[in-house]
């Protein structure tokens, strides 16, 4: 057995307190300490670090043999034996890629996304990992910041549930058992509000939109039991999160009451003293010690100044004590003491049968159709004469893992191209041209070829969006239109008269209002990992039918961004009636005669395609909404119900979506808030009572006084298909305990 049961809390503090007597200052501030492994073999430098008891965590060795050895040298040569923590980004899968964080969101399938960590879990623990770096846990409403794809979307609920389910998946109900890795909630806090979507910008965001809005995600993963934490690289109102005391001992240490282990980010706490914050490595520790970080990644500053720091009385002992505690609890939680071996014999193999089966099914669960005029989709492959399959990434084992894959195996990869031949087998001869040369290309001249395919063909699916490169870590884009030549490759393949089906492969929602006029459907697809090409082709073809919702808002336009359903209404909201376009405003018109409603006089005030929103093969209406009560006592709840009727043509699952509208708050309050949300499979013809019940603690929101407050008051709800529900009732919550 590689790990034992898990230890009761109370007896790993005492061992922890018993192992901290017998350290010297230099042991305890070796494990604070996390580097870079080799990969494969080890250096000679950190050999002696393990040793010496220098290093107490590595990071990016995936080589079991190594990891082993690294352990081996840990217990049995240092002089504590204390066991390595062994990092890994493990973001979406392993060997088996699963669908792009934003992708799995879109499934609002938690017991998905539990089940992906899951696989994932173990297919790194066989290879000696015992900690990721995931869930990214940042709300993200700027499309042009690349990490918007390892992100659960702009929604903090849905974010918040589905992290937690990730944390589930990962952790297991016992980190010590095997096949278990410890999770990490990163990046603490705010790092997705990065200004104009560009990594690793600063972030200014006021106090209560930081609670009511950035936190309420990670508080769910650390309820969900979350190992640890790693701070973000970013600034927040000017004080790096790396040393940041209000994020990491106000919040996370006091009020929250966690004893989650903290990591910085690569070289953040070094950066400290970049962002012009400390004078040199030397304060940077000091910060960041002070604030809280337990270990430092990558640079050294701990390693290098902490015991100086103690010696000269800047730092007490006990300061370090605290850090180290934190460190070595996650170490106790693990199991590592009672074996920190891995015995891969014990794991399935990667990338097993069952784990593309999985993949398979999160790829169909995490696909948006966008669009279907005319029910385009799904296509009757018995009665289709001719299919051309055009674009860049229609073929690309590789494109279609997405960001963060560097287990990723593209030998596992099935390809669009490839799917839809196996479907269609040998009845159709179906063609394919890349169109351009990969997604940034401006250069045309592959246009012609692919458009004499498509003029020959019934049916062109053309794969377009973005490869891997183009979202993630430092990739963000300034304009998040189609990249490249594509949108002219669409235009004049649409031009040829063949019915266009777009597939959207894609790191970040993109501003479509271009595209989408030349399509009879868009199916987003986000990266959906190494199965892409079975699920999309049986997506196509009807054997299985979409039922993704968008976990973020697509702009009509980049000049929109921040666009999000769950805005504020200002004081001037714009209607209907008050909205008009540039182009319609009269030569000379008065400067008060238009308008005077918030909006943008280029471009629509809505968004091309709002939160919440997925469309399936059948249709799903929504009708007599109903409440228990028009009153929520102080101490009760309310149920809210609708039916939903599958009035379509097939079987489909809907994702029924509960919206309320505080409509008076002690801060302004967002004109719709998602509160709860569930998968209903429906039968063709099947009318179902879906029922919501809430309560006081549900409508709580922080105030003014930055407090979590319980306003009574008058509040709207919707229950519906998107964000735009229609379905409206009204209930109040009472400041008594029984309703009147
Ligand atoms: C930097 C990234 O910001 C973080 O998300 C990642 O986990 C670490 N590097 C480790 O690779």
């Amino acid at each position: 057995m590689t790990r034992t049961a898990s230890l009761q809390a109370a007896e790993i503090e005492q061992r922890i307190t018993a192992l901290l007597e017998r350290m010297s200052l230099d042991e305890k501030v070796g494990q604070l300490t996390l580097l870079q492994a080799g990969g494969g073999h080890i250096p000679e430098h950190l050999r002696e670090d393990v040793r010496a008891g220098r290093v107490g965590a590595v990071l990016n060795e995936v080589h079991v043999d190594t990891a082993n050895e690294l352990q081996r040298i840990a217990t049995e040569e240092s002089r504590l034996g204390i066991p390595l923590l062994v990092g890994r980004d493990v973001i979406h899968g392993f060997t088996t890629v699963f669908p792009i964080p934003l992708g799995q969101a879109a499934s609002w399938d938690p017991a998905l996304v539990t089940a992906c960590a899951r696989v994932a879990a173990q297919e790194s623990a066989a290879c000696g990992v015992n900690w990721t770096f995931a869930p990214m846990l940042d709300i993200a409403r700027d499309p042009r910041w690349g990490r918007i794809a390892e992100s659960l979307g702009e929604d903090p609920v849905l974010a918040g549930q589905l992290g937690a389910a990730m944390v589930r998946g990962f952790q297991g109900d016992d980190l010590a058992k095997p096949g278990a890795i410890a999770a990490c909630a990163k990046h603490f806090a705010a790092y997705g509000a990065s200004e104009s979507g560009r990594d690793y910008n600063s972030t200014n965001v006021p106090e209560n939109e930081l609670r009511n809005v950035y936190l309420p995600p990670f508080k769910a993963a650390l309820d969900a039991g979350a190992a640890s934490v790693m701070t973000s690289f970013s600034d927040l109102d000017g004080v790096p999160a790396s040393a940041n005391t209000f994020l990491l001992r106000d919040i996370l240490r006091e009020e929250w009451r966690s004893d989650a282990m903290v990591v910085s980010d690569w070289d953040s706490i070094r950066q400290l003293a970049v962002h012009g914050f400390t004078e040199d490595d030397r304060s940077s520790a000091f910060e960041a010690a002070r604030a809280g970080v337990d270990l430092e990644m990558a640079s050294t500053t701990y390693r290098d100044h902490l015991p100086s720091l103690v010696r000269d009385g800047r730092l007490t002992e006990s300061r370090i004590d605290a850090l180290v505690r934190n460190v070595l609890r996650l170490k106790f939680r693990l199991g590592l003491f009672e074996s920190a071996q891995t015995d891969a014999a014990r794991f399935a193999p990667a990338a097993s049968p069952s784990h593309l089966a999985l993949a398979y099914e999160a790829a169909v669960g995490s696909a948006v159709l966008l669009t279907n005029r005319d029910w385009a989709l799904p296509l009757d492959a018995s009665t289709l004469t001719s299919l051309a399959v055009i674009g860049p990434l229609a073929d690309d084992p590789h494109e279609q893992l997405g960001t963060w894959v560097f287990d990723g195996d593209a030998q596992y990869s099935r390809t669009i191209l490839d799917a839809v031949r196996a479907h269609v087998g040998d009845r159709i001869d179906v063609r394919f041209a890349r169109g351009v040369a990969n997604t940034r290309s401006r250069r045309t001249d592959l246009i012609d070829e692919a458009v004499a395919l498509a003029a020959n063909s019934e049916v062109t699916v053309l794969v377009l969006g973005e490869e891997a490169i183009l979202s993630g870590e430092a990739h963000c884009r300034a304009d998040v239109t189609l990249p490249g030549a594509q949108q002219a490759l669409l235009e004049a393949v649409a031009a040829t008269g063949t019915k266009v089906i777009v597939v959207l492969m894609t790191g970040r929602p993109l501003a479509l209002e271009a595209a989408v006029p030349h399509a009879h459907a868009m199916l987003c697809v986000w990266h959906p990992g190494s199965m892409a090409g079975p699920a999309v082709s049986d997506l196509l073809f009807g054997v299985r039918s979409p039922s993704g919702k968008l976990p973020v808002t697509f702009p009509r336009v980049t000049g929109q961004i921040p666009i999000y359903y769950a805005h504020k209404h200002t004081g001037k909201p714009v209607t209907p009636e008050s909205y008009i376009h540039q182009e319609d405003i009269e030569p000379r018109a008065h400067q008060v005669s238009v308008g005077n409603t918030s909006f943008h006089l280029d471009t629509h005030y809505t968004p091309l395609f709002p939160f919440g929103h997925g469309l399936s093969y059948s249709h799903v209406e929504y009708e007599h909404l109903w409440s228990s009560s028009g009153v929520l006592p102080m101490e009760g709840r309310l149920t809210l119900g609708v039916d939903v009727v599958n009035v379509g043509p097939r079987d489909t699952v809907e994702t029924v979506q509960l919206y309320v509208r505080d409509l008076v708050g002690d801060v302004t309050r967002p004109v719709r808030e998602l509160k709860a949300f569930t998968r209903v499979a429906l039968a063709r013809g099947e009318r179902r009572t879906v029922e919501f019940t809430i309560t006081p603690r549900d409508l709580a929101f922080y105030g003014r006084a930055q407090r979590l407050l319980v306003e009574p008051g008058r509040f709207h709800a919707w229950i519906g298909g998107s964000s735009t529900a229609e379905l409206r009732t009204e209930f109040t919550l009472l400041d008594h305990a029984t309703s009147a």
